[in-house]
């Protein structure tokens, strides 16, 4: 393997033949690893998203330690709200909270086009952990407009999406109004990300599972296939994710993107026969597995590598990131043996 073109993850997102089945996991880089834990000591999540050397360092860490197929981008979904200045933090133990929510078509004059002189801090960091990986594949990622949509209404994180969706039936063309602006930042940050190098991005819609499959198509779809085109010309395969999407993986498929990510309610075999072998898909491994005695958890790894060598291409994952109290040696393990059962 000599470059990140040629490395399993990419070749898997691609549909070509691999080596053995690539691995990484979401959240990789984050509160499990004592590593992340020091250098984080007193930075704050969004200031640390500014600092290129720290965020090479972070990126780096799960790297290293468990020999994953790839790095993810360290960084969060609401970095490029941020920096476009909407006023909001990541708060600790809660996630991003919104000082005003959206909910009013005046409040579209607060979210203006994303530009690559908005994150500079962006650029340099892709560049710098682009030279450090070497031959290890860089997935760049942005968080999809309905979850973006959800954070900035809900004005934080939301079980129910209640407000969300009161403006999204209740307003149609103020929701698509909004949304064609999210999917204008969430398709830029893609696009600088894979213009300083990074080899794959990842578009996330952790909450979409949140609507009906009718509903995802009016609503939602047309923005996050905005947001995968604006990568289109830049030869970098594209990961479509979210949780609890079972009934819409065929939707998800047609935004565009080249892999179909699975959560853990559906198994791959599943999977594969909803979105009809078109796609590769990454998955589907349930994090709090990870908490099981080791013979349980060996065993639904087994299973899950050998229904992943029927789809066109798979990358070994879990259903969603992994949770901060997971023992990290564990993770290591996991690598170990998809490598080990998942060689060709
Ligand atoms: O390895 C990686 O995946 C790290 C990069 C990463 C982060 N956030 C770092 C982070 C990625 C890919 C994200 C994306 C993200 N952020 C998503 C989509 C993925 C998913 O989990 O569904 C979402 C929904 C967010 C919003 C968000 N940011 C949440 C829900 C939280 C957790 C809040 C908490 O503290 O429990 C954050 C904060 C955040 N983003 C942390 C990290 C490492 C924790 C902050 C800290 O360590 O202080």
């Amino acid at each position: 393997m000599t470059s990140p073109r040629d490395s399993a993850l990419v070749r898997a997102a691609r549909k070509q033949p691999v080596t053995h089945t690539p691995v990484w996991f979401m959240r990789q880089a984050g509160r499990s690893l004592p590593e992340y834990r020091a250098v984080r000591e007193g930075v704050g999540m969004l200031e640390s998203c500014r600092r290129p050397e720290l965020v090479t360092e972070i990126t780096l860490q799960p790297v290293r330690r468990h020999g994953v197929d790839a790095a993810i981008f360290f960084s969060d979904i609401v970095v490029p709200l941020a920096a476009v200045g909407v006023d909001l933090d990541i708060v600790a133990g809660v996630g991003p909270v919104v000082a005003e929510p959206f909910r009013t078509r005046a409040d579209l004059d607060r979210l203006p086009e994303l530009t690559p002189e908005h994150v500079p801090y962006i650029t340099e960091s892709v560049r710098l952990l682009v030279a450090e990986l070497g031959a290890t594949p860089l997935i760049g990622f942005a968080g999809a407009p309905f979850t973006l949509a959800s954070y900035l209404v809900e004005g934080g994180p939301s079980k129910n999406h209640e407000h969300t969706k009161a403006l999204m039936y209740g307003d149609p063309r103020l929701w698509h109004d909004l949304c064609a602006r999210l999917a204008q930042v969430s398709g830029a940050f893609l696009d600088v990300q894979a213009a300083a190098g990074a080899s794959a991005v990842q578009l996330f819609d952790s909450w979409v599972g949140a609507l009906p499959r009718a509903d995802y198509e009016e609503y939602v779809l047309p923005h996050s296939r905005t947001a995968l085109a604006a990568v289109a010309g830049r030869d970098v395969p594209t990961i479509h994710f979210g949780v609890g999407t079972g009934e819409l993986l065929p939707s998800m498929g047609s935004a565009g993107a080249d892999v179909v990510g699975v959560d853990y309610r559906v198994s791959l075999t599943d999977a594969l026969a909803r979105l009809g072998g078109r796609y590769a898909v990454q998955g589907n491994l349930d994090p709090a597995l990870l908490f099981a005695p080791w013979p349980a958890l060996e065993t639904k790894v087994r299973a899950i590598v050998e229904e992943g060598r029927a789809a066109p291409g798979h990358i070994f994952n879990l259903g969603h990131g992994v949770l901060p109290s997971t023992d990290p040696d564990v993770l290591t393990r996991v690598v170990e043996l998809v490598h080990e059962v998942g060689a060709r």
